[in-house]
């Protein structure tokens, strides 16, 4: 009788904070602390799958005996009739009693309500929903550093998560997925952190791409809630996560571990993600480390190594924009090309048209942990020092724009808003003239990078054909 109460309760509970999105309102911190109670790491997570007519499911569950393959079924109907059923595969969890689902869904078509429900074969959970938009012409919404601690009172961190991505929502209904550039959670081990982050209602029906963060670097449990397409393991995978890619429309985002030691690895990931989809519009690259940041992390050496082994191949394949985070101070770098700014007309305006370079963007925090510092640095072309959340939407346009929006997630107030607009669609690959590995050893080695040159020369034979 008591737990059928406790299920009686939570139904109420999760149909009570349904009642509240739907409406728009903003939930209380009573509403929250109530709902809060109900929540566990068990909560399904959707994440991007391979293009955009796929989707990706991740959930814990009970080990039992039931050993049957974890099931997805969907449906264009509330009621769930003419379901579609997906099977998928399970793997241990870093909890001993719990099991890892993975499944992915395919064949999904645009402006499309779907309902899906999981579990096995035999028993699946109550329905949930996710719409999808146009593929042509779509917006993403871009967040960063949720990282709640289990240092913290966990019920007041995930709400104020669970605020940033009530603001966007509120103000937008027409996201077709969440990009996270990283530090999801604060210690990557504890499980309550875990249960807070994926507190949110909304992420029942938005897609997150998250790329690993510092802070998740410190466990080992990312990918134990991540189901992530095209995971690119490379010579050395890491125990927290990898790097991997994906295309939504026009759009490829390569999702990058930037804190990976083995930088041959996301040489070889960007590499492979290009060669593999070289007729989108558009190439974003997501990271954690704000290589051209906003706050004292972006001078440290761990975010220099990043900067001189990841940037010269984003610009080597031309890339359009970087999105970051990790100084939880929002920003924008200038256009950058070689370490030096780019002069690009409009910039100050917030509109430039076919510019040279990449521009880098770092995000600020999304649960109430922002910083407000300044920094001078040569790179940086706007900075908004506020202690309240920010997020930004991305709007990806068939008449070839790429809008920003970012806004305080607290007054609702824009503080930034920045348009690309493309006429020409081709991609400038620069071929790295003394390979990659030359790229970084330059700037060290400074006239001594002749002898590397006359190595790289002799090694690759290229010397048989100067004369
Ligand atoms: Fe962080
Ligand atoms: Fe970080």
């Amino acid at each position: 009788m008591k737990k059928f109460s406790c299920i009686l309760l939570s139904l109420f509970l999760v149909v009570s904070i349904f009642a509240v999105v739907a409406s728009a309102e903003n939930i209380t911190y009573e509403q929250w602390q109530e709902y809060y109670t109900t929540c566990d790491n068990t909560k399904i997570m959707l994440t991007p799958g391979a293009d955009e007519t796929q989707m990706n499911f991740c959930w814990h569950s009970v080990r039992d005996k039931d050993n049957s393959k974890p099931v997805i079924k969907l449906s264009k109907n509330k009621d769930m009739s003419d379901c579609a059923e997906f099977k998928g595969y399970s793997t241990f969890s870093d909890l001993p009693e719990q099991r890892v689902n993975n499944v992915t869904v395919t064949s999904l078509e645009e402006n499309t309500t779907y309902y899906y429900t999981y579990g096995t074969e035999q028993v699946q959970s109550e329905a949930e929903t996710f719409r999808t938009n146009s593929f042509d012409s779509f917006k993403f919404l871009y967040i960063s550093d949720a990282q709640p601690s289990y240092k913290d009172d966990l019920t007041e961190r995930a709400f104020k998560w669970n605020r940033t991505l009530e603001s966007a929502f509120n103000s937008n209904d027409d996201i077709s997925f969440i990009v996270n550039a990283g530090d999801v959670t604060n210690y990557g081990k504890p499980t309550e952190e875990w249960t807070a982050f994926l507190s949110p209602e909304y992420l029942r029906s938005y897609p997150m791409a998250a790329t690993q963060g510092n802070h998740d670097k410190k466990g080992t449990t990312y990918k134990y809630y991540f189901n992530n397409p095209n995971v690119y393991l490379g010579f050395a995978p890491t125990v927290y996560g990898n790097g991997y890619y994906f295309t939504y429309g026009d759009v490829l985002f390569v999702m990058i571990n930037s804190m990976k030691i083995n930088i041959f690895d996301n040489y070889k990931l960007i590499k492979k993600a290009v060669e593999e989809n070289p007729d989108t519009k558009w190439r974003v690259a997501v990271m954690h480390y704000d290589v051209y940041g906003t706050g004292h992390h972006a001078i440290q050496d761990d975010v220099i190594a990043a900067k001189r082994s990841i940037v010269p191949v984003l610009e080597s394949y031309d890339f359009d924009i970087a999105l970051t985070g990790h100084d939880h101070i929002y920003g924008r770098s200038y256009f950058m090309e070689d370490d030096k700014v780019v002069e690009t007309e409009g910039y100050d305006s917030g509109s430039v048209t076919d510019p040279e370079g990449i521009i880098y963007f770092t995000q600020t925090a999304s649960s109430g942990n922002t910083r407000a510092e300044t920094y001078d640095f040569e790179w940086l072309g706007k900075t908004v020092l506020s202690e309240n959340d920010c997020y930004s939407t991305i709007e990806i346009t068939d008449e070839g724009q790429l809008k920003l929006v970012s806004v305080d997630s607290i007054t609702g107030e824009a503080i930034d808003t920045f348009t690309i607009t493309k006429t020409d669609f081709t991609f400038e690959e620069k071929k790295m003239e003394n390979g990659y590995i030359g790229e970084m050893l330059e700037p060290l080695m400074g006239e001594y990078f002749v002898i590397y040159k006359v190595i790289y020369q002799i090694f690759t034979f290229s010397w048989l054909f100067n004369f």
